[in-house]
């Protein structure tokens, strides 16, 4: 089984052109989109289904203990492929940053690790498990500089002071004015600061040869995410979500983890995303739809 990952970052100088200054994104996708077209809602007429969804409009994932384990489970396979999109963007030593939809707050260790004693990170979800979760782990690993709060409504989030950098992965995905979203926060960055996004491209992801139940599970995966109004594709998207946010187009790359054989973490983590989606699964009738 393989999988490919797209990553894209860009180093304009967003607010400020120049050599210190870099809007950064990344984004990545995995296995599961294979043979998305075949299994997937695309082509047929959305359902109510899908109407109540975008109303409700509940995170797809949940927060139960499975999640916040896989949570962390996803980063293991990811956490390199992230890091070198922050060493890319220009996340260094010293640097205050921000962390937008932490969840357990991988994404925050890392970069508390990168930017080191003298910076600083706070991580922020509207998860109060991932975040109680988020805070044990960093006192677990030793990480004074790193600190967590719960934030409801991320559109009106401001951090006690500007920071030099806003970060987030697998978050713009699941937001419903995301353009909106990142013009907010690149306001709560400083002149010439930073602004580091790595997102899904689902539909890129496939296994070689194919893999039936890989398949079937990449089909339910995806049309679940898309009845919940998730943006499956959010990666390719960055872009043009960069400018209509009033940012300049972000330097981007593209990165992927790859499995194969009958070890591969891959499975299991198709196995954890499934679990995590159960509920919404039925919500939606995704199971019954695919019979
Ligand atoms: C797929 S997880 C990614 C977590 C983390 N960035 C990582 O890569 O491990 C998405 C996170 O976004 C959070 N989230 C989704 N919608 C949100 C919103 N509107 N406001 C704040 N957090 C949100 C969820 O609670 C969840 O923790």
């Amino acid at each position: 089984m393989k999988a490919d990952d797209l990553l894209g970052y860009y180093r304009p100088g967003s607010l400020h052109f120049g050599a210190d200054s870099s809007v950064s994104t990344a984004s990545r996708h995995w296995f599961y989109s294979t043979m998305k077209q075949q299994n997937s809602l695309f082509g047929r007429v959305p359902s109510v289904i899908e109407e109540s969804a975008a109303s409700t409009h509940q995170y797809v994932l949940g927060d139960a203990e499975c999640e916040l384990r896989r949570l962390v489970s996803q980063s293991r396979l990811i956490a390199d492929i992230t890091e070198q999109v922050m060493q890319r963007a220009g996340i260094k030593r010293g640097m205050s940053v921000l962390d937008c939809g932490c969840g357990v707050g991988d994404v925050s260790l890392l970069t508390a690790r990168l930017v080191g004693s003298a910076g600083r990170v706070l991580g922020i979800d509207r998860s109060v498990a991932g975040i109680n979760r988020a805070r044990e782990r960093a006192a677990e690993a030793g990480l004074p500089n790193v600190s967590f709060e719960v934030v409801d409504d991320l559109a009106s989030f401001r951090p006690p002071a500007p920071v030099d950098a806003v970060v987030g992965r697998l978050i713009l995905m699941y937001l419903r004015e995301p353009a909106a979203i990142l013009s907010h926060f690149a306001r709560q960055v400083r002149p010439g600061g930073l602004i580091v996004f790595q997102e899904l491209v689902l539909s890129m992801c496939r296994s070689e040869p194919s893999c039936p139940l890989a398949e079937k599970c990449g089909g339910w995966i995806h049309d679940t995410f898309l009845l919940a109004g998730a943006d499956v594709d959010m990666g390719w998207k960055l872009f043009a979500t960069f400018q209509q946010a009033g940012l300049p187009g972000p330097e981007m790359f593209l990165g992927s983890p790859v499995g194969a054989g009958p070890d591969s973490p891959m499975y299991r983590h198709i196995a954890e995303t499934v679990r995590s989606l159960l509920p919404m699964m039925e919500h939606y009738g995704v199971l019954r739809l695919k019979k």
